[in-house]
């Protein structure tokens, strides 16, 4: 069966049924990752983005941590990984530095065009991954 599971999470509702999921199917000998890739807002110009950067990051702490709580909460054992950069990229690297065997993702996220079926990063994922994916809708 799977030792490690990656889990990536944007704070949308199928990343969350994503991370439900996540914790349904990790018993307790399973570690589980929680990732969260930082994206900052596009529009704000880049001296501005360096300031509000550590707001961001701050938000994003609290995020995960909110997660691995209830990882805790349901006896999962759960790291977390706050990066910043292209989130399929980052996904996909993680999964091979922690030696991830399985990763789980939502099937659409914040953006993109509702009709489609996959998004840019899970499409990415399931794409390049070098591990079994279990997209989420
Ligand atoms: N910044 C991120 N950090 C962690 N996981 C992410 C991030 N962005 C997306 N994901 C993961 O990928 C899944 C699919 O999101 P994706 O971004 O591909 O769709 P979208 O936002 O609807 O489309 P797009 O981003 O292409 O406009 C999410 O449910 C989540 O599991
Ligand atoms: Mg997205």
């Amino acid at each position: 069966m799977f030792k490690k599971v990656l889990v990536a999470i944007d704070g949308s509702e199928c990343a969350e049924r994503a991370f439900e999921k996540a914790l349904e199917m990790t018993p307790s000998e399973v570690m589980l990752t929680i990732i969260h890739v930082l994206q900052l807002p596009p529009m704000i110009g880049s001296k501005k983005t360096t300031e509000i950067e550590p707001f961001f990051r701050r938000e994003a702490r609290l995020f995960l941590v909110e997660h691995s709580n209830r990882a805790a909460a349901k006896g999962v054992k759960a790291d977390t990984i706050l990066i910043k950069g292209n989130p399929a990229e980052a996904i996909l690297n993680a999964a091979t530095s922690v030696t991830t065997d399985l990763i789980i993702i939502g099937s659409r996220g914040r953006g993109g065009i509702k009709e489609l079926m996959l998004g840019s990063v899970s499409s990415a994922v399931v794409q390049h991954a070098k591990v079994p994916v279990l997209v989420v809708k």
